[in-house]
C-alpha cells in the first residue's frame, strides 16, 4: 500500500497568512530555513545541541562532552560533566529577571475560579515545599510519588522535587489504588504528595482514600503530605500523614537549589507496554530540559507575553513537557486547567481561550472529536482571535477532525501542529513548524531538529529509501530528550526500543513517507492489519468511517481469518440523535470500500453505544481485538478503563448475533 489512498492528504495548506505577515514573526519563516537547520542538526548534533544547550539552559557547571554513547550500546548520555538544576531553570532565573510576570494561571473546576501565581510567588512556594521535603529527609536521588489533582500545588510538588534533586514519579490521579500501589512499589517511594480530594466536572474525587488504600501494601512510604483542597473529612494516619499547609507555614520561603549532573534522573513516568506491567520510563535532567524548552520555542513558536494552554493532565508526559517544563523554561505563562472540556457545558475550552487570551492551545484528537460531535453551536459567540498555534497530540488526528479544528477553532488563521511523540521521546519528534511548514491534514509532516527518522521494512529491518514508502518508524541517531532507561530494568529498555532493529530506536508505530516526503503516522504496529497481503492501518480505516455523516468515533482491529490471514472488524459509535437503522452497518462497510478500496472492506461493522477507553481517552484496541478473536476470557486487567461496563456490552454485540 502506498500513501495517497486517503483523499485529504492530497491537499496541502500553506502557512496561514497570520503566521506569514502577522506579529510576532515566527522563529523559522520558511521551509528552506527549516531544512537547513534540520540538516545541520542531524549532521553535526554536537555543535547544534551544544550551542542550543548553552543558549537555552543555565548551567552551574559547563559540560565538556555534548554526546556520548550509542543506540547499539544502549548507553546514550548528553552534556556529560555539566551540572544544573531543573527548578532553577524553570523558576529562579525568571523570578530574578521578571518577578511580577504571571507564571501560572489556574483555571479551577468552576468558571471564574481563577488563581494567578507570579514567578516571585512560584519561587517562594516551591522553596517552602523544597524545605519541607528536606525536613522529611528527602535527598538527592530519592523517588517521590505525586498523586494530585490539577491544582498549582501539583506543579509546586514536581518543581520542589527537582529543586532538591529528588526524582518525581507522578501518577495520574485517575488511576486506581491498585495501579498507584504498583507504581509506588516499583519505585520504592518514601514520601507521597497528595490532596484530601480532587474536584473535576463538579464532582469530588476521593484522592486521599485512594492513597490510603494503595499504601496498605506499600511499606516504603514513611510520610504522606496532604494538601487541603476541598476540606472534606478524610481518614488520617497520625505520624505518617502531615498537612501540607501546616508544614509549609514552618518553612523558609527560599531554599538553595541542589545542582545535579546532566545525566542524573529528573523523573520517572510509568507507561504501559505490550505486556501488563507498566514501565518506569526514566528521563534525565539536561537533555530532557533542552528538548522541552526547544520544542516549545520552535513548535509552539512561543514568544514573550504568549499564554500557553496545554489541556493535558500532569499525570501524562504531555503535562510534564508542555504544561510544566517547556513553558516555564521559556519564562512563559502556563495555564493549569482543573476541569473537563464539557463542564459546565461544551463551550469550556472556548471560554477559557477567550478569558485568558490564550495564544497556544494544545489538546488531543479525542477531545476534538468529542467536541465536534456535540455541534458547532458551542463555539458560537466566542472570541478565539488570540490563538496563533493550535496543537494536537496522542493519536492520529485524521483529516476530518483536523479540518474541523483548523476551521472552527483556528478560523483558518492558526498554525495547526499535529505533534507526534511518545512518553519515551520526552518531547515532540515529528511536527510542522508554524511559520515554515505547509501542512497536510492528518500528517505530522517533518522531523524536529536532531531527529533522523527512517522507515524500515518491519520484517527485514531494511531502511526503505525515498518517498512513497510504508513501514515501521525508527530513529537512527540519539536526541537529547530520549528516555535513558526503564527504572530497574535496563534490559526491558533495550528489548523494547533498541534491540528490535539494531542501531535504531524503534517507536512501535507504523508510518508512511508520502510522495512529497511527509510523514504519516499509521498507529501502533500492533494495530496494523494485513488482509490478503494488503497492509492496512487501522487509523486509515477509522478515518474512512468517520467521514460518514452518522459516525462519531470508530475503532478498527484485526481479526484472524482462515482465508485472508487477517480481516477487519470495525466498531463505531454514532453522533447524537442518529438512530442505528437497519442497513447502517452495511452502509458503513461500503463507505470504507468506497474511500480506501475493495480490499479494505470490513468483515464486520458493529454499531455500539461506547468504546473502551483509558481515563486519558485512548481507545483500548487490545480489548476490542480479543473480543473479535473470541478471547474474551483473556481480557486481562480492565480496571483502568474509564468505564469497564462497556466491555460486556461489546461482547454481547459481537457474539450474540
Ligand atoms: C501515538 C503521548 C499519531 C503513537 C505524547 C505513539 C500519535 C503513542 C501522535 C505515544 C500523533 C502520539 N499522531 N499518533 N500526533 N502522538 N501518538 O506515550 O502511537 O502517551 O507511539 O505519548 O501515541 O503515546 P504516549
Amino acid at each position: 500500500m502506498t500513501a495517497g489512498t486517503n483523499a485529504p492528504q492530497d491537499s496541502t495548506y500553506p502557512v496561514p497568512e497570520r503566521l506569514q505577515t502577522g506579529k510576532p514573526t515566527p522563529y523559522v519563516t520558511s521551509f528552506d530555513q527549516y531544512k537547513t537547520m534540520w540538516e545541520e542538526s542531524v549532521k553535526n548534533p554536537e555543535k547544534f545541541f551544544g550551542d542550543l544547550a548553552r543558549d537555552t539552559l543555565s548551567w552551574s557547571k559547563p559540560f565538556q562532552t555534548v554526546l556520548n554513547g550509542s543506540f547499539a550500546q544502549g548507553d546514550v548520555g548528553w552534556f556529560l560533566e555539566g551540572e544544573l538544576n531543573a527548578c532553577y531553570n524553570c523558576v529562579d532565573r525568571h523570578a530574578i529577571a521578571q518577578p511580577d510576570k504571571v507564571a501560572i494561571i489556574h483555571e479551577g473546576d468552576e468558571i471564574g475560579n481563577v488563581r494567578k501565581i507570579t514567578y516571585r510567588e512560584l519561587l517562594q512556594e516551591v522553596s517552602r515545599l523544597a524545605n519541607v521535603l528536606t525536613s522529611l529527609e528527602v535527598r538527592k536521588g530519592d523517588n517521590i510519588a505525586i498523586y494530585m489533582p490539577m491544582v498549582p500545588e501539583a506543579i509546586f510538588a514536581m518543581l520542589a522535587c527537582a529543586r532538591v534533586g529528588a526524582v518525581h514519579s507522578v501518577v495520574f490521579a485517575g488511576f486506581s489504588s491498585d495501579s498507584l500501589r504498583d507504581r509506588i512499589q516499583d519505585c520504592g517511594a518514601r514520601v507521597v504528595l497528595t490532596a484530601d480530594e480532587g474536584r473535576r466536572g463538579g464532582k469530588n474525587i476521593a484522592t486521599k482514600r485512594i492513597v490510603d488504600e494503595a499504601l496498605k501494601q506499600a511499606p516504603t512510604v514513611e510520610h504522606v503530605l496532604v494538601l487541603r483542597r476541598t476540606g472534606s473529612d478524610i481518614p488520617w494516619t497520625s505520624g505518617r500523614d502531615l498537612w501540607w499547609h501546616e508544614e509549609i507555614e514552618k518553612a523558609r520561603p527560599y531554599s538553595p537549589p541542589t545542582n545535579v549532573n546532566a545525566e542524573d534522573p529528573l523523573f520517572l513516568l510509568y507507561t504501559s507496554g505490550s505486556t501488563g506491567t507498566p514501565k518506569g520510563v526514566m528521563h534525565t535532567t539536561g537533555g530532557y530540559l533542552l528538548g522541552a524548552a526547544a520544542t516549545v520555542k520552535y513548535i509552539f513558536d512561543y514568544h514573550p507575553n504568549d499564554i500557553h494552554a496545554c489541556m493535558a493532565d500532569i499525570g501524562w508526559i504531555t503535562g510534564h513537557t508542555y504544561l510544566l517544563y517547556g513553558p516555564l523554561l521559556n519564562g512563559a505563562t502556563t495555564v493549569v486547567f482543573e476541569s473537563t472540556p464539557t463542564y459546565p457545558n461544551p463551550s469550556r475550552f472556548w471560554e477559557l481561550i477567550q478569558t485568558h487570551r490564550v495564544t497556544q492551545f494544545y489538546t488531543a484528537p479525542t477531545a476534538i472529536r468529542a467536541l465536534r460531535r456535540l455541534g458547532d453551536q458551542w463555539l458560537e459567540g466566542y472570541d478565539l482571535s488570540s490563538l496563533r498555534v493550535i496543537g494536537s497530540v496522542g493519536e492520529p488526528i485524521g483529516g476530518d477532525a483536523w479540518q474541523w479544528y483548523n476551521q472552527m477553532v483556528g478560523k483558518n488563521q492558526c498554525a495547526v501542529v499535529d505533534t507526534y511523540w511518545q512518553t519515551e521521546t520526552g518531547s515532540i519528534i515529528v511536527s510542522p513548524l508554524p511559520g515554515a511548514t505547509p501542512t497536510k491534514p492528518g500528517s505530522a509532516t517533518f522531523p524536529f531538529f536532531g531527529i533522523h527518522p527512517q522507515i524500515l521494512d518491519p520484517q527485514t529491518g531494511a531502511v526503505l529509501q525515498g518517498n512513497d514508502v510504508t513501514g515501521v518508524l525508527a530513529i537512527s541517531q540519539p536526541w537529547p530528550s530520549m528516555a535513558r532507561t526503564v527504572y530497574n530494568n535496563h534490559n526491558r529498555y533495550l528489548d523494547t526500543y533498541l534491540n528490535p532493529y539494531k542501531g535504531f530506536y524503534f517507536t512501535g508505530d507504523g508510518a508512511s513517507r508520502d510522495k512529497d516526503g511527509y510523514i504519516w503516522i499509521r498507529g501502533r504496529v500492533d494495530d496494523v492489519i494485513n488482509v490478503s497481503g494488503h497492509r492496512l492501518s487501522t487509523a486509515e480505516i477509522e478515518s474512512a468511517l468517520i467521514s460518514h455523516p452518522a459516525v462519531a468515533e470508530s475503532a478498527v482491529v484485526g481479526g484472524q481469518d482462515d482465508l485472508t490471514g487477517q480481516c477487519i472488524h470495525a466498531y463505531c459509535t454514532l453522533k447524537p440523535n442518529i438512530e442505528n437503522e437497519a442497513g447502517l452497518e452495511k452502509e458503513l462497510s461500503l463507505q470504507v470500500r468506497k474511500v480506501i478500496g475493495p480490499f479494505a472492506t470490513p468483515k464486520r461493522v458493529y454499531v455500539v453505544a461506547d468504546l473502551p477507553k483509558t481515563r486519558s481517552g485512548k481507545i483500548m484496541r487490545r480489548i476490542l481485538r480479543k473480543i473479535v478473536n473470541n478471547e474474551q476470557d483473556q481480557l486481562g486487567d480492565i480496571s483502568t478503563l474509564a468505564d469497564p461496563s462497556v466491555v460486556p456490552m461489546l461482547i454481547d454485540k459481537v457474539h450474540l448475533k
